[in-house]
């Protein structure tokens, strides 16, 4: 599918990436002492606290259980909207609270907040207690910084980055399922947005290095990957070696691990032959996350987003068409400036034509340094959050809806942890990445096993395993 420019993007530069291989030892000077790291935001930050967990541990710090028990502190912080800023601040309260009587805790910021050159200004004049202070593109040097930090003293590192680090190491929270980077970045430029700014350009890793590190997480068993990338469906137009998203995919459905899934594809650039892949392979999982952002043609346009409404639906009809039982959710902000009410009914109306599996849906939250930021607001917050319930109304509609059409089927759930409702269960996910409860033992946890359905939530389906089957 061909999608014009509905706006003039901002030109790319070119980036001409640094492939940097990591390569250092880490002595573990701090046996005995304790971490608490926090992890705001989405699922890079997630995966970047993996790394970051290595690199403690690596240095000798063994897990806390609370924010009271350790020596040091690592808030991943997140920059999306205001209200993840205000988390993090908030949070820093309690550190500096604990700080007053616990002289050598180091405190450490990381993430994308301290990416942005304003923010780091103002940790630094307004929470000088902090003691390093580094982004996302260099928590490698972590293990350096909190080395050295022998009296304590302010550290601030910020860096932009051409550069792709290799050789990673993390420290997984799950044995079953695994992130993988694919790309780092984001060129998109939605007008709303600040991740250009606090990750950077768009940047790829070579196939080669992907490749090896599936096929490494195969080998110690696991049962699910998710490639991850701001924008999955860029990979490798940055590179110029011939590839993209779905020469990759289907080399990594050819490996062989149980499950594949990716996040976050944008509608611009998904191709028919991803979707041909998608469909083509049994263990790419049939569920796309395909952020909306809006339905009305006027907002798309001045979001950057590149498509429009005909585009989307388009889009949606073939993925729908194509893939057979697949899943689709999406993002969707309301309250964009210049938002009327004939815009928003828009959404809604596409919300309802799409019937959506799930939706994450946010007011507008201006972000400094985006170009939206300085477009004029005239709606009221009363009527944003208006227009936030009325739409969660028709969201919560449809995902009720979807997952009653599961109730009396089988299906596979890949089984991953205790769940919430009570000891005697357990939880996973559906190959359309729906959260299953059901009843039975820890024994289930890593497995595949069918499973019958037997309720319907607008966020989780009941089960009941029908038979273990165990998937080499
Ligand atoms: N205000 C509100 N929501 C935002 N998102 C990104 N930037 C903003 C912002 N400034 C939402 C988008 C995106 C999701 C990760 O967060 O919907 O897809
Ligand atoms: Fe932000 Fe996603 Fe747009 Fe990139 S594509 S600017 S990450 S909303």
């Amino acid at each position: 599918m061909n999608l014009p420019d509905l706006c003039v993007a901002r030109d790319r530069k070119k980036v001409d990436i640094n492939y940097i291989n990591l390569d250092f030892d880490i002595k573990p000077i701090f046996k005995g002492k304790k971490y608490f790291l926090r992890t705001y935001g989405c699922q890079m930050n997630v995966h970047d606290s993996e790394e970051i967990k290595y690199y403690l541990e690596a240095l000798g710090f063994q897990q806390g259980n609370c924010l009271e028990d350790a020596d040091i502190v690592v808030l991943n912080t997140c920059a999306i909207r205001e209200n993840a800023k205000d988390k993090v601040i908030g949070y820093l309260g309690r550190c500096k609270h604990l700080k007053k009587e616990k002289k050598d805790l180091i405190i450490c910021l990381c993430g994308c907040l301290t990416e942005l050159p304003n923010e780091v200004m103002s940790f630094k004049k307004n929470h000088s207690y902090v003691d390093i202070i580094i982004g996302t593109h260099n928590i490698y040097e972590l293990p350096k910084l909190i080395a050295e930090t022998k009296g304590f003293q302010n550290i601030e590192v910020y860096s932009n980055s051409d550069k792709v680090y290799e050789n990673i190491k993390y420290k997984r929270d799950s044995k079953i399922s695994a992130w993988i980077n694919i790309a780092y970045g984001c060129d998109k430029f939605c007008t709303y947005c600040i991740v250009p700014m606090t990750r950077g350009r768009e940047r790829s890793r070579k196939i080669e290095q992907i490749l090896e590190e599936v096929a490494y997480l195969k080998k110690e068993g696991f049962q699910e990957i998710t490639l991850l990338g701001q924008n999955v469906n860029a990979y490798g137009n940055d590179l110029n070696l011939g590839y993209d998203f779905a020469t990759l995919l289907e080399k990594v459905a050819l490996i062989g691990i149980p499950r594949v899934r990716f996040v976050t594809s944008h509608p611009w650039n998904f191709t028919d032959r991803m979707i041909d892949v998608i469909a083509k392979y049994d263990n790419i999982m049939p569920y796309i996350h395909l952020p909306l952002q809006s339905g009305s043609d006027e907002i798309l346009r001045k979001m950057n987003r590149r498509y429009s409404r005909l585009q989307y639906k388009e889009l949606f009809d073939m993925i729908k068409n194509k893939i057979k039982n697949v899943a689709v959710t999406t993002d969707i902000i309301v309250g964009f400036p210049g938002e009327t009410e004939e815009d928003f009914q828009q959404t809604l109306e596409l919300v309802q034509y799409c019937m959506f599996d799930g939706a994450y849906t946010f007011i507008f939250s201006p972000r400094e340094g985006t170009l939206a930021a300085n477009f004029e607001d005239e709606i009221s917050l009363e009527e944003k959050e208006d227009r936030l319930k009325r739409l969660n109304e028709v969201v919560n509609k449809y995902s009720l809806l979807n997952n009653q059409k599961y109730v009396g089927q089988e299906v596979m759930v890949l089984v991953t942890g205790e769940s919430e409702k009570g000891k005697d269960k357990v939880c996973g996910y559906t190959e359309t990445f729906k959260l299953v409860n059901l009843i039975g033992d820890q024994s289930l946890i890593g497995k595949i096993v069918k499973v019958k359905i037997i309720d319907a939530k607008s966020f989780s389906l009941d089960g009941e395993v029908v038979k273990e089957a165990l998937i080499a």
